[in-house]
Order: structure tokens, then sequence, then C-alpha cells
């Protein structure tokens, strides 16, 4: 077992006095490119990264605790905490028609909180799949994904799309997924980063953001507005012609969908033919399309591109929602360190806060660590 999930299995045994009956972990994600077309049907490129929660369970004595937190929470109503992932996955299952039993949970995990990495999607898929084994139910990973996606919907209010719980249980170790947000088929795409030399740079400017509280459903409703003026169900749908009928704000998000959609599968072909420099150029565009046309990055953000490019990076762009937390940069391993010196800099001068950085390779979607037995 990993190191997360040996601690999630310890803390279930301090807890509950007994061995758990199976333990379960899941990882964060970094997007490569296509972002906010989730929610517009469209296509997007994550990868699982090497951070997990981890979480062991079992159905004797009921409880949510959180190793980390060194906190114990009830299974029962929500209470604006981290146990309202847990607890609303149970909710969603029994939504779903899925007789959920008791049990207590023990979780502990690495993944960076709050930074725009989807610890959030992490310990929903975590749980979904202990869960699921748990009491048997043999849901299929897609269907976890939605189940999921629920929880954020319509447990929590968040009108996320399906982006991270889909690539949190279904990312493979050593390729990003291609997924077709419309028809929830996925096709992974090998990106074998350290034989091509390059480092997968991830700059945490440290802004924290719940999407409950940023612009993000004000972007999804006027995508919606978009759509509906074109006489379209999705932006997926729109194209550059399509522009021409609309104005204003609802003009601005539509074109960085129909832009960034195009983008995605372009990125992908140049994954296929193994060119990085493409692939970097259609993430720098996709990073201008964001802070221009979608509105959602920030100084921080900016700050670390502009910098990365200027220091080597073949390309950069903000990753997940905006609105603060992370960026990513793919960076030839010699200039690494001179990136990552160079950001820390830029960031001081702005007074900014004190930057985090993370070198990543793509890693294992959410597994069952210990099978029940
Ligand atoms: C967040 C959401 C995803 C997706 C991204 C933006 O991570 O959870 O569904 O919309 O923002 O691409």
């Amino acid at each position: 077992m990993r190191e997360t999930e040996q601690r999630a299995a310890r803390a279930y045994n301090e807890q509950f006095g007994n061995e758990p009956d199976l333990v379960a972990s899941a990882p964060g994600r970094v997007n490569l490119i296509g972002e906010h077309t989730d929610y517009n049907g469209g296509f997007v490129l994550p990868c699982a990264i090497d951070r997990r929660i981890a979480v062991a369970v079992g159905t004797g004595e009921g409880g949510l605790y959180s190793a980390d937190f060194d906190e114990m929470r009830r299974v029962g109503d929500k209470d604006d905490s981290w146990a309202d992932y847990p607890r609303g996955v149970g909710w969603a299952m029994g939504e779903a028609g899925h007789e959920v039993g008791r049990f207590g949970a023990a979780f502990s995990g690495d993944v960076p909180l709050g930074s725009g990495l989807s610890s959030s999607a992490a310990i929903e898929a975590a749980t979904a799949l202990a869960i699921d084994a748990l009491f048997g139910f043999g849901i299929e990973r897609t269907d976890l994904a939605l189940l999921c996606q629920r929880v954020e919907n319509d447990y929590l209010g968040v009108g996320t799309g399906i982006m991270d719980q889909y690539a949190s249980l279904l990312c493979k170790a050593g390729a990003a997924l291609l997924i077709d947000c419309r028809s929830l088929e996925a096709q992974s795409v090998p990106l074998d980063l350290t034989a091509a030399g390059l480092t997968l740079l991830v700059c945490d400017t440290r802004v924290e953001r719940g999407l409950a509280d940023t612009g993000y459903n004000d972007r999804r409703a006027t995508c919606e507005r978009a759509a509906s003026t074109l006489g379209i169900e999705e932006l997926r749908d729109a194209t550059e012609r399509d522009l021409g009928l609309l104005s204003g704000a609802a003009l601005k998000r539509a074109r960085h969908i129909v832009s960034e959609n195009a983008r995605v599968l372009e990125a992908v072909e140049a994954l296929e033919n193994n060119d990085f420099d493409v692939f970097g150029r259609l993430m720098y565009a996709s990073h201008a399309s964001l802070r221009d046309d979608f509105e959602v990055s920030t100084p921080e953000l900016d700050t670390f591109v502009k910098t990365a490019k200027a220091h080597g990076a073949i390309g950069a762009r903000l990753t997940g929602a905006g609105f603060g937390g992370c960026a990513i940069a793919l960076v030839p391993e010699a200039k690494t360190a001179a990136v990552t010196n160079a950001a820390k800099q830029a960031f001081a001068e702005h007074k900014f806060k004190d930057p985090a950085f993370y070198e990543f390779v793509p890693a294992a979607g959410a597994e069952l660590a210990q099978p029940k037995s």
C-alpha cells in the first residue's frame, strides 16, 4: 500500500478499534488543456497526479474521521466541512437507488487543498470507489464519476462539469486522458515526459478559492445563455461563424469555448506525433484565451506564465477553473530550476504570496488498495 493508504488504514484501526474492510485511494489531477469546456459538452485532456486521498472503510461503527485534521464527524447532516464530500457521496448513491448501510471511514491524503488540483474530486472518488466495493454495488467507473459530479452540483451547489471526477476515477499512469464530455467516451493518450526530457512543473499561486464563491457559476450561466441564443444545446456545437451572432460577454465566452475545443484536438494530435513544440504553443494560446476571452486568470497566474515563457518553458497556462489556484508549464529538464527561481523572484517583486512548486508525471487513477476479503 502507498503511504497515504497505510495512514488511512492505521487511522481507521485507531478510531474504530478494528481493521478496515478495505482501503481505496484516488488522485488529484492537472488539466493539460481544455478548460471550461467540460460543462459545454466539449473536450478536456487531464492527467492524474501522484498526490492522493486515501480512505479506509468498514461496516462497523459509523463516523467520518480525518487523520489530517484529527477530527471525527458524524455521517449525518451537512455542516460545511470536509465531511460534506463523503456525506454527499452517500447521499448521491442513495438517490441513485443504492442502499448504503452504516459505515465508518478514515481519510488521509496529500493533495494540496483548495488550490485547484481537485482535492475535492479525489475525496469524492476515493469514497465512491470504497463504498461501492464495501456494499458490492458494482457501479461502473463512469457512473461513479457522474455520482460524484452530482455531489458537487446537487449536494454542494457548484455547477462543475465532469472532468475532475472522471479524471480521478479513470486516468491511467503514464498517460493523459482525452475525454469527450458529451458522450463520456475517453481515450488514453500516452505521455512520457521523462523520455522527452520535459518536466511538468506546477506553480501553486496559493491564492485559494472555493468555486462556490468565484465567478464559476456565472461563467457557466453565460455559456448556457450563449448556446440558447444560438439555438443549440451546448456550445460544443457552436462554429466560428455562429460567433457573429453574439456580442459582449456571451461572444467572448463562446469564442473561448470554440477555440479551446479545437486546441484540445490539435494538442492530442501533437502528442501522438511527439511534437511538444506544437503542444506548448497550444498551451500558451489556451492561457491567452482564458485570460482575455474567458476572463478567469489572475495577475499571479499571468506572471507565472509570462516568466516561464521568458525562461525557456515550451508551454504554460493556468490549469483548472482559474480565479487563483495553479498554473502549469512544460519545461526542458535543464531549465526547470531557472523557471522556478525566476517565478519565485517575480512573485516576490510583485508582493504576491510565496508560490509552491511541484513536478508531476501522469499517475494512476483511483484504485482499491486492499480489496474486501
Ligand atoms: C473545475 C471544475 C471542472 C472544470 C474546470 C475548468 O475544475 O470542477 O469541472 O469545469 O474547473 O475547466
